[in-house]
């Protein structure tokens, strides 16, 4: 890769975002999530300016004095398969030389269908895009459990994210990589990530956290049922997404297993995103960034290029 810079799932809605983002530089490009079927988004507004805190993101007019933070809350749309699959070949063939495609795939629970179809959907996704020309699968696991009784997510359910994984990575020939986080504790990250390395190439963490979003009268921000915790993504989210991140690579060096750790999460200087590379992480992803500073990558590329002289 020409650099270990790139843009996170989401910004990226189809292959002339893809290719604009390619010519400003950012090298690992990741397609936004798809599914299996089309997939309406939420209503709008689904991306508000917020001042996070440790229980509740409060909605703010304008990007906070210590960077932008922001509520998301889309639904993880999808547009249908006939489309994504040949927009992906696009993408794919608009990208440059020394450049990465990423598509992050998400299995859709059907009513009445068990966790074996919901691994067969997730199969059925990657092999969708890697038939498209995917360099690489992120398995989206920052999902809801559908089975389970107590909230939590999929890679909360580590047998469940076992199962994909497994058969996702023996029905592609590319590095699949799961998208995990943020853990409830060192241990907790530390047994997922063993769990599940034989199946993964490397590791995507982490994206946001969820907090309740009100507005400055305390009513809820996003209307509809579901949308009470949103997920908070960007600048406020850097010290949780960095010490997880840190511990992953922690447990790397312990030699626990030995996957890539691409970092994700409030990387929204290019100091940040320096300090994790220096640390061991093997790609940094920008989300937020890439919306909102969308020369970030100029200015890393410039950085790294000064250092070098
Ligand atoms: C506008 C927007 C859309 C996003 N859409 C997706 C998505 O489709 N799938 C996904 O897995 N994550 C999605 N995310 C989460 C990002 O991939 C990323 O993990 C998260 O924003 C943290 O990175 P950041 O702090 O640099 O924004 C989205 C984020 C933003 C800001």
């Amino acid at each position: 890769m020409n650099s270990p810079l790139g843009v996170a799932a989401g910004p990226l809605l189809n292959s002339r975002w893809v290719e604009g983002y390619a010519r400003l530089g950012f090298d690992i490009l990741t397609y936004a999530t798809v599914r299996s079927v089309a997939w309406p988004a939420h209503p709008l507004p689904n991306i508000r300016y917020v001042e996070n805190s440790e229980q509740v993101a409060v909605v703010s007019r304008r990007p906070s004095a210590n960077g932008t933070t922001v509520a998301v809350s889309l639904g993880a749309p999808s547009r249908e398969p006939d489309v994504w699959r040949k927009d992906v070949r696009r993408a794919k063939e608009r990208i440059g030389e020394g450049q990465i495609l990423i598509v992050n795939v998400l299995g859709t629970p059907r009513p009445d269908g068990d966790a074996e179809a919901l691994i067969d959907d997730y199969a059925m996704c990657a092999a969708w895009a890697e038939e498209s020309g995917a360099d690489a699968i992120e398995v989206h696991l920052t999902a809801p459990d559908p089975f389970a009784e107590q909230p939590r997510m999929l890679y909360e359910n580590v047998l469940l994210a076992a199962q994909i994984l497994y058969r996702v990575r023996t029905g592609v020939g590319v590095p699949v990589l799961a998208r995990l986080g943020p853990f409830r504790s060192p241990r907790h990250l530390h047994d997922t990530a063993t769990r599940l390395a034989p199946w993964a190439s490397g590791y995507v963490l982490v994206p946001g956290v969820h907090r309740r979003v009100v507005d400055n009268k305390g009513q809820a921000a996003f209307e509809g049922s579901g949308r009470e915790r949103v997920e908070i993504v960007g600048a406020d989210t850097f010290p949780i997404a960095s010490r997880q991140i840190l511990e992953m690579l922690v447990w790397r060096k312990a030699g626990a297993w030995d996957r890539a750790v691409l970092a994700v999460g409030g990387i929204t200087s290019v100091e940040r995103a320096e300090w994790l590379l220096r640390e061991g992480a093997d790609a940094t992803l920008v989300a937020t960034a890439a919306i909102f500073d969308p020369y970030f990558a100029a200015r890393f590329r410039q950085a790294r290029a000064t250092a070098v002289a």
